[in-house]
């Protein structure tokens, strides 16, 4: 499949990182079929995307015209029977087991030519492929948290992933307006393997008594971040950063420099999920 030939995008799973993802794609063109087993996460997707456009319509990144057309780009669907597509990025949970059945699935209902991508943040793409029929065409495709404002998008090949199926979804990230660098496949790739400290370091800390929550992100900023550790896992999702840690300390069997942290885990037991939820290591209104 080449650029050229890509019309119609799905995204699977509408939560923090699969509505931005879809949004872009809508904004960018294609007709883009959004889907989600949860229907209430599907009319939040709806809303966020309205007040998305609206807030770039403010700040004159985007006219009325350009919202219609994008918002007319994208159906909202709880049918996977929907989801027959040139390109699907699946954004759901970050285990191995539901995205290797989702991944079956999404086989099922295609041909052998549509792209299968996801946006894990550090399951090998290879273990992903291994689940469908034609593992060539199962790449990674990881956005950063916003996906409709951070640039940069990992393309990730498995073992198996053809090179001209990196190099269209590599053509797709930078027509979807961003920034792509090729990886190879290793647990958490390239950000995801280096940050990952940031938040064990910082968790490490807090359990430590060294320092509080806000001490530990005041300095954080103060040093040149964006953001501290635990403000940034309440965005990313405390569940979703758990579960990544604990991949990657799986796969990189069971190093201690990246062993989860208890009160994380504790945070993920008691649904403190971060901003997504309301609470997190903050409150949010
Ligand atoms: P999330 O928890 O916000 O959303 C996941 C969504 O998937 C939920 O709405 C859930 O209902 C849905 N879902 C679960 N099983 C499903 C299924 N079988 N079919 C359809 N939908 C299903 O998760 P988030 O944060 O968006 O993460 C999704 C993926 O993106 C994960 O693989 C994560 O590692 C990756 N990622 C997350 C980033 C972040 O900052 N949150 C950044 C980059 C990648």
């Amino acid at each position: 499949m080449k650029l050229e030939d890509i019309k119609t995008i799905g995204v699977v799973g509408a939560g923090t990182m699969g509505q931005g993802i879809a949004q872009i794609c809508a904004q960018a063109g294609y007709k883009t079929i959004l889907f989600d087993i949860n229907a209430q996460v599907l009319e939040k997707a709806e809303t966020t995307t309205k007040n998305n456009l609206d807030k770039g319509i403010e700040r004159g990144k985007l006219t009325e015209q350009e919202k219609q057309t994008a918002l007319a780009n994208l159906t909202f669907t709880g049918n996977t029977l929907q989801l027959s597509c040139d390109v699907i990025i699946e954004a759901i949970v970050e285990r191995l087991e539901v995205k290797q059945s989702i991944f079956k699935e999404l086989a099922d209902i295609n041909t052998p030519d549509t792209i299968l991508a996801s946006n894990t943040s550090s399951i090998p793409i290879t273990q992903i492929a291994a689940a469908v029929p034609n593992p060539e065409r199962v790449v990674g495709m990881h956005f950063f948290n916003p996906a409709h404002i951070m640039k940069l998008v990992e393309v990730i090949s498995g073992a198996a992933t053809a090179p001209e199926i990196a190099e269209t979804i590599k053509q797709l990230a930078e027509k979807l307006g961003k920034t792509a660098v090729m990886a190879k496949d290793s647990p958490g790739f390239i950000v995801n393997r280096v940050a990952r400290h940031f938040y064990v370091e910082g968790l490490k800390l807090l359990e430590e008594g060294v320092a509080d929550i806000e001490t530990i992100d005041k300095l954080m900023q103060a040093s040149g971040f964006k953001m501290g550790p635990f403000e940034l896992m309440d965005l990313i999702g405390v569940d979703t950063n758990y579960s990544v840690t604990t991949s990657m300390f799986e796969a990189f069997h069971y190093d201690p420099k990246f062993r989860p942290s208890r009160i994380q885990q504790q945070k993920v037991d008691a649904g403190h999920h971060g901003r997504k939820s309301g609470k997190g290591f903050y409150k949010y209104d």
